[in-house]
């Protein structure tokens, strides 16, 4: 049994830059990080485009990244959570400025700002085209000298342990007193214990498997706070990207910034027609949900499994200049952006629902907080404005921070938490069988759960997935602790979520697209 007064599940920016921050306020308190992969895999790792923030405000105005965040919301975000999240995110950019993290500049020595889809301004802070890699790299060098902080690499957390599981306390109380983690290394399950846990664990992209995320992205977070009741909401809101690079065996995966479209680069049908001026004024700069299924449309309408990008008529050294990992990727595949339009689809990319908070990062349980992607703070609505969830994770740690510097963390000392049963004759699990409910989920979801939805697909998801959900039951309870075996049953869980709460949408607002629920126009 581990004690800590601060848990953290999840080492990208969210749960690094909490664990700062109070591991520095309290030296003399322990902070515990757990992560499933090593330490700096993440959905942070990956983000290319930037961080969208208000700091030219002779050029650009809260007012303005308010109003375009609210509009790619399309009127399901909460304003007061919107305002709070713009007004905060400049004084906490200049803190990570101020830790290490580098923001590419212009010959003037100001921030050279990029632009993406519903952004009414250039205000998108970027590294090159590896932003995330930036931020997480200096986010791990100061975890690193913070003596009370231990982070434990190859440790998933399997479950959240509520009064359910606690001897010595009421059943109906809603409070978390820890995690069960399983122990990669000596296969063996721990109890944590902990005065505050913070769900930092990231999204959920791998539910559909073709998807711009890392393999680490199964939705554990949002399925052990479902399973422990946590109040969960927005899952029918899933945005793709409309531009992941579509590869004929992997179907999509890389992703091609939405900066290069902010860039100039043009979206081109099969035929070879910049087809998003007909649907939108904003044309290739309109928010990704309408870009997405503007895409969805043209792939119908011409019978063909992908668009291209057209970067042929941008200036070749400044476009290896801001983006010199997508060039090298296109490269490798083959692709001389001088001469070849790149192929690519709308891919699985961040789900704007979540585990709901308040305004402080707390859950509907006591000791219970989360924030970054696997959050529904209220800020994106029903689309999320492109770049505004990495500033929403900086935001939302520094708020549970600030809040957690008024409480006490709870001893725990009375807490009487069982051991982790293990299963005591495990049947052999054959490894393939996990692959296979794996990639049957994911057809699942991509053929009645995606872009487009109707009654007809969610009544056959809704059954389909119950199949798969009987079966993976069976083979959990029948073995001992296997992550590949618990990530898909995480996955069921969310697919589960997204699946009923879109049955519950009765109207079409932004990533969530039913057809029988006819909405004419799609743009707005
Ligand atoms: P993550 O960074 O995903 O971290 C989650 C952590 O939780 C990981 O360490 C993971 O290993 C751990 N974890 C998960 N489950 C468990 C478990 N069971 N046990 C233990 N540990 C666990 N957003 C922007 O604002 N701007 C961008 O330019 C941008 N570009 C993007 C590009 C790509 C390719 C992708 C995939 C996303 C992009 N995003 C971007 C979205 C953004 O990167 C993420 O939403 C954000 O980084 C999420 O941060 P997080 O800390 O919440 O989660
Ligand atoms: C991108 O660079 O296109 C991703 C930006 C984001 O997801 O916010």
């Amino acid at each position: 049994m581990i004690y800590t007064d601060y848990l953290v599940i999840g080492s990208g920016i969210a749960g690094l830059t909490y664990a700062i921050k109070i591991a520095s306020r309290f030296p003399t308190r322990n902070v515990t990080i757990i992560t499933k992969m090593s330490e700096e895999e993440s959905n942070t790792k990956y983000a290319q485009g930037g961080v969208a923030v208000v700091l030219n405000r002779t050029t650009d105005s809260f007012e303005k990244h308010i109003s375009d965040t609210l509009i790619a919301g399309d009127g399901l975000c909460d304003a007061s959570i919107v305002k709070l999240v713009v007004k905060e995110g400049p004084e906490l950019l200049q803190e990570l400025i101020n830790w290490g993290a580098s923001f590419d500049t212009g010959e003037n020595g100001e921030f050279d700002l990029g632009r993406e889809g519903g952004h009414s301004e250039y205000r998108v802070l970027h590294h090159k085209d590896s932003t995330g890699y930036e931020i997480e790299k200096t986010l791990l060098q100061q975890i690193d000298v913070l003596p009370n902080i231990t982070l434990l690499t190859h440790h998933f957390a399997i479950d959240l342990i509520t009064a359910h599981q606690v001897y010595s306390t009421a059943k109906n109380i809603q409070k978390c007193f820890g995690v069960y983690v399983f122990d990669q290394k000596t296969n063996t399950v721990k109890t944590i214990k902990a005065g505050n846990t913070l769900l930092a664990s990231g999204g959920i992209g791998q539910v559909y498997g073709h998807t711009t995320n890392p393999a680490i992205a199964t939705g554990d977070g949002i399925a052990m706070a479902y399973r422990a009741k946590a109040n969960i909401q927005d899952m029918e809101f899933i945005q793709f990207h409309p531009t992941a690079m579509y590869s004929k065996n992997k179907g999509a995966s890389f992703l091609i910034s939405e900066a290069v479209r902010g860039f100039g680069a043009f979206l081109r049908n099969v035929k070879g027609e910049r087809f998003m001026l007909q649907y939108d004024t904003r044309g290739e700069l309109a928010s990704r949900d309408i870009v997405s299924q503007c895409i969805d449309k043209e792939l119908k309408k011409t019978a063909t499994t992908y668009v291209f990008l057209d970067c042929t008529h941008l200036e070749v050294s400044a476009f290896k200049k801001h983006f010199p990992m997508i060039y090298e990727k296109c490269i490798e595949c083959g692709i001389d952006i001088k001469n070849d339009w790149i192929p690519v689809i709308p891919a699985s990319h961040y789900v704007c629902g979540g585990i709901v908070v308040d305004e402080n990062g707390k859950t509907s349980l006591d000791n219970l907080y989360a924030c970054g992607e696997c959050s529904r703070t209220g800020l994106h609505g029903a689309n999320r404005l492109a770049s505004n969830s990495l500033l929403e994770a900086l935001v939302f740690a520094d708020r549970v921070y600030k809040h957690h510097t008024t409480l006490l963390p709870e001893t725990m000392e009375n807490i009487d938490i069982p051991d982790w049963v293990e299963i005591e004759i495990p049947t052999l699990l054959d490894i393939r069988i996990i692959e296979v409910y794996r990639k049957n989920l994911q057809k699942l979801m991509r053929q009645y759960a995606g872009i487009v939805r109707s009654n007809k697909e969610l009544e056959i998801a809704v059954y389909s997935l119950a199949e798969i959900y009987k079966k993976v039951e069976k083979l959990y309870k029948q073995n001992s602790i296997h992550v590949e075996l618990c990530e898909l049953r995480n996955m069921i869980n969310v697919a589960h979520m997204i699946i009923t709460q879109s049955i519950a949408r009765k109207e079409n607002r932004g990533g969530y697209y039913n057809k029988d629920l006819v909405t004419e126009k799609i743009t707005r």
